[in-house]
């Protein structure tokens, strides 16, 4: 099943473990800043997935998950347009993870990539463990119980995604049929009134028997607009489209942009465990100087002896501060030794102090102000919660938890 275009809920977390680089700047943050204007977006602190990794000493976890929130409304987040929070402030979200597990079967878990790659990276970690097993469906649940459309994420968490996928279709398998559905498909319909209730059947007809993707698009922005349609009903109809029960939880998709790969210092990725960062709250001088002191074309040992740009770090930090003006100044200086490596690496320093100039102002407004820092995040928990409460009316009623 394709995400309904209508469906502008976008959802995404980041663990707290540390504080933020350039590569998550270009990498993921300018991307959710980008989106907060386009999408419904839910932002938040993933701690409980921190914990998983990092049980035997949580201590640093608040420090953290404050650090962070202070990066990405200094990155520009902005609480007016997105929902930022801290996931273990919804817990709704541990009651979802808690009901999903009971359908996961364990070999779906065991077969997540990330699952085996990890516990070899971390060798020195023990995750034999329950809750690093189950991280992707907690992640699921992260995501199911604000009916997310899209989720933005790397490559990386894919499969998590493609699980989360997997895990709805089961739940709406289990869970959404009724005995009764025809029945209450067709009183749902009557509902919509004759001419739209006709042309719904007309477009699922369509689907159904040709597979035409465009009267199933056309059906779902048709029942979008029913204003008289419970929202029981309204999921009813989306399921019965495709021929199912009920849709309780959508089945999401990655949203995936070509990142900005962002170079580290030395010319890998830039990343925390290479030790190639430049820090977003960095001071001036520190960042003048890691780029002073960075490696350049290794052939390039003179100042005389002319370079190549292909093989130097700082080229490709020019590819993402310069213009071509600039560019072409490095390439012509560089090959034929006009300029020195110092004087190529000018442009940078001045390029990446100014992007951040902004960035440092925001954060020491932020850090002064550390009650306003918390009554976003208060907010926006409530916001979550508000959301989250509702799926899970309907998760208990859909699995017969509710006593009366
Ligand atoms: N696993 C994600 C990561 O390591 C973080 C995460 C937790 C997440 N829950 C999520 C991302 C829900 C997107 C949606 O990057
Ligand atoms: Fe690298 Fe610039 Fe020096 Fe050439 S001139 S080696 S591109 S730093």
């Amino acid at each position: 099943m394709n995400t309904p275009a209508d469906n502008r809920r976008v959802v995404s977390g980041m663990r707290p473990t540390g504080r933020l680089h350039l590569g998550h700047y270009h990498g993921v943050l300018k991307n959710w800043i980008r989106l907060q204007h386009e999408y419904d977006c839910f932002f938040f602190v993933a701690d409980w997935h921190a914990l998983t990794t990092h049980y035997e000493d949580p201590s640093a976890v608040p420090e953290h998950v404050w650090e962070l929130v202070i990066d990405w409304l200094a990155a520009g987040i902005n609480p007016n347009a997105a929902t930022v929070f801290i996931q273990s402030r919804v817990m709704e979200h541990a009651e979802l993870h808690l009901l999903l597990s009971m359908i996961t079967p364990l070999g779906w878990l065991e077969r997540v990539p990330t699952y085996k790659d990890q516990q070899e990276k971390l060798k020195e970690r023990d995750l034999s463990t329950y809750g690093f097993l189950g991280y992707p469906l907690l992640q699921s649940a992260d995501i199911l119980i604000y009916k997310a459309g899209w989720v933005p994420v790397g490559e990386d968490q894919v499969p998590h995604i493609e699980l989360t996928r997997e895990i709805a279709r089961r739940f709406n398998h289990l869970y959404g049929r009724e005995p009764d559905f025809e029945a209450k498909a067709d009183a749902a319909i009557a509902k919509m009134g004759k001419k739209a209730g006709k042309l719904y059947r007309e477009l699922r007809r369509r689907y159904q028997e040709q597979g035409d993707d465009e009267a199933l698009a056309t059906a779902r922005a048709l029942l979008e607009e029913q204003q008289n349609l419970s929202l029981g009903d309204r999921e009813r109809l989306f399921g019965y489209l495709e021929g199912m029960g009920r849709i309780i939880l959508p089945e999401p998709q990655p949203l995936l942009t070509e990142a900005a790969k962002v170079p580290g210092l030395d010319g890998q990725k830039m990343s925390k465990s290479y030790g190639n960062t430049i820090a977003l709250r960095e001071d001036p001088e520190s960042i003048s100087r890691k780029i002073r002191t960075m490696p350049t074309d290794p052939a390039r040992v003179r100042r005389s002896d002319p370079g190549n740009p292909e093989k130097c770090p700082v080229w490709a930090f020019h590819q993402l501060y310069s213009d071509d003006k600039t560019r072409e100044w490095v390439w012509e200086g560089c090959t034929t030794a006009g300029i020195g490596c110092l004087d190529c690496k000018q442009p940078v320093i001045e390029a990446v102090l100014a992007e951040l100039a902004p960035i440092q102002e925001r954060a020491r407004e932020l850090e002064a102000n550390p009650a306003v820092v918390r009554t976003i995040v208060q907010e926006g928990c409530e916001r979550a919660r508000e959301v989250a409460r509702e799926t899970m009316d309907e998760v208990r009623g859909a699995m017969s938890l509710v006593y009366r």
